[in-house]
This record gives C-alpha cells, structure tokens and sequence, in this order.
C-alpha cells in the first residue's frame, strides 16, 4: 500500500519558478505542468498530452497567450486543461481534456491539490506567513531527496541529530543533551516538540548572524501539521534574556525555519526550506550567510538520508527499529501519516478496469 498521503495539500513550487514559460515538476507521483496565465495567474494540469503523452513541459512545447501547445503535433489547451485545437480537422475530440489542479498561492509557495478535486475545499492549507511578511526576511531553497518523505519527517521531528550531523553549523553539545516535551493536538492533527535549553553554546548560525557573543538561551518549538509543512520556531537570545511577560520579546533573535514536505514519488521527496528571520533584514552578508549554512545542513541531511532509503530498499520487511524518548514526536507524526494515508487510500477512486470486475 502507498505510504504516501493524498486528498492535502502540498507545496509544488515557490512562486518564482513558476512563470510564462511551461514548467513541470512530479508530484505525489503524478506528472504536473504548471505556467502562469496573461493576469498572472497559476495554473497546473497534467503534463502528459492527450494525443501521445508528449511532455507539454518539454520544449517545443509553449504557451501562447492563455494556451499550451504541445511540441510535438500541436494539441492546444486551454488554462483548465480543454483541448481547444487539434491539426488537421476542426472538430475537437469531446474526450480530449488534461486533468487540471485546483492551485493556491500563498505563503511564497504554490500549493497544488492531489486527490479528489472536489474535496480541496475541506482540507485547510497550514499557514508560514513569515516566508511573505514585512519585519522579516527570507532565504530559501529546495533540494531532491531519493528518499521517501516519511526519512524526512524523522529526521525533521528529532532535532537531537544535529549535534552529531550537523556539528559545527547548528549542533553544539546541549541539543542532544537537552530533554524534549512532546504535545500532539488530534482534533487540529498538529503535533508540537519543543526543547528549551537556558544556557547553551552558541552555534556559528547564530553566533554570526546575530552577533552575539558567549552562551544562549536557546529554543526551538515544532509545530508539524502532518504530512505537508514543518515549521520550527527558534528563539535565541544571550543567556538570562527572556521575553517579557505580556509576550514581547524585544531582546530575542527570532528565526523561523520551513520546511514543506513534498513527496515526489514513493521513493523521492521534494525538501523545499527557507529560513527567515527577523533581524539584520538588510544585511545581505546575513542572508548570503544564512543561505549558505542552511544549505549545507539540508545536504548533509539529504546525504545521510539518501544513505538510508539505499539501506532500507534491500531490508526485509518488518525490520526492527529501537524508538527512545527522543523519538516521540517523529512517532506521533507517523502515525497520524498513517491515518491520513489510509483516510485518503479510501477517497481514491478504483480504476476502471476494478469497476468492471
Ligand atoms: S503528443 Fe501532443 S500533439 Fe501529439
Ligand atoms: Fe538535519
């Protein structure tokens, strides 16, 4: 059975990669073409043309005006997937029509629907307004994992790796030592890890993008809504410095790490991730800075995380794993991605030829 979530929301693209020219990218499996229409618009449909499957994101497939015309015999279509011409004959086959996406844009990113069209409604697309908001600043990016997306959701939910992954970027000692506190909301399927550490050493991250010097209080709260977004809040500040009791905080740094969790196929993810922050917003050494590191983190994820799905490919089924404390909210989140997964199994209509029997 598929371990991957339909009937939600994920995050197919950032804004900026999608334009006026055809642009495809896979999604929970399914081939997707996305381009903007004259008003700006985004659109997706399905990448495959009706006539012999050509890729309409593979040159010299291209839009004309509020059409797409596939590159290799010219079947043209509309922005909600009609085909509205076709060579050599005027009449248009009643059949030939790509599926097309309900699309939202928000928070930067382009969200695209992978279920029951008519069930887009229901489902509430989880808010990083940070990522597109005066008083902070962003850097992002998106890496290829050739790993499942439930590696990613593991390693996201135990933030304790980082100080032996990423060591010497944003792992010190108290991150692994530190006690985690776990809160799962069933009725909002969000589930919460937060780990407050008072006095702490100051990783290069945030020693040089903050400036400051010495030790820190050090917070990071999880706040995941299964099986899409991943947002933590980080909170760092020098040590004794909290925020005020009526919530304002004028002496912390606030950086607001995303990641959207896109599976691309059962076996492949999409690791889209930006940082923003809400200080130094114009400081390009700062940003040039956070780009790079957080960069390199998700690399050294992605490599150690690549290694994993090689290793579980060849293992039998049923291998054993040893869960500790550290492991709950990672726990937690499976297991609501294994509730979604079999609610959304039950949505997906049987195919035809299962109709039939
Ligand atoms: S494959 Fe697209 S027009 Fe023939
Ligand atoms: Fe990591």
């Amino acid at each position: 059975m598929t371990s991957i979530v339909r009937n939600q929301w994920y995050v197919a693209a950032y804004g900026r990669e999608v334009g006026r020219e055809v642009f495809g990218r896979t999604i929970c499996g399914e081939s997707i073409l996305f381009w903007r229409r004259e008003d700006g618009s985004a659109t997706a449909m399905s990448d495959r043309c009706v006539h012999r499957r050509f890729p309409l994101s593979e040159k010299p497939s291209h839009l004309v005006g509020d059409t797409v015309v596939c590159g290799y015999h010219g079947f043209t279509y509309d922005a909600d997937g009609t085909c509205v011409a076709v060579p050599g004959q005027t009449r248009v086959p009643r059949t030939a029509r790509l599926k097309s996406y309900p699309v939202v844009e928000q928070d930067s990113f382009v969200w695209v629907f992978i279920g029951d069209d008519d069930r887009s409604d229901t489902v509430p697309i989880p808010r990083a307004p940070w990522l597109d908001q005066e008083g902070y600043t962003t850097v992002s990016g998106m890496e290829p994992l050739a790993a499942r997306a439930s590696l990613l959701v593991d390693n996201l939910m135990d933030l304790s790796h980082e100080t032996y992954l990423h060591g010497g970027y944003i792992g010190t000692p108290e991150v692994a030592n530190t006690p985690i506190t776990t809160e799962v909301d069933e009725d909002a399927q969000v589930v919460y890890v937060s780990r407050h550490m008072d006095d702490a050493d100051c990783p290069p991250f945030y020693a040089k993008s903050t400036g400051i010097e010495g030790r820190i209080v050090r917070w990071q709260d999880i706040e995941f809504h299964p099986p899409c977004l991943y947002l933590l809040h980080s909170r760092v500040a020098p040590v004794g410095t909290l925020p005020n009791e009526d919530g304002t905080d004028p002496g912390g740094f606030h950086v607001e790490v995303v990641y959207a969790i896109t599976p691309e196929t059962e076996h492949s993810t999409h690791d889209f991730w930006a940082v923003a922050r809400d200080f130094a917003l114009e400081d390009e050494g700062v940003s040039d800075f956070l780009r790079e590191s957080n960069r390199t983190v998700v690399l050294q994820d992605v490599v150690a995380l690549d290694a994993l799905e090689r290793v579980l490919a060849g293992e039998p089924d049923g291998y054993q794993e040893l869960s500790i404390n550290i492991d709950t909210g990672g726990l937690a989140a499976r297991r609501i991605m294994a509730a979604q997964a079999a609610a959304g199994a039950e949505q997906v209509p049987e195919s035809p030829a299962a109709l039939a029997r």
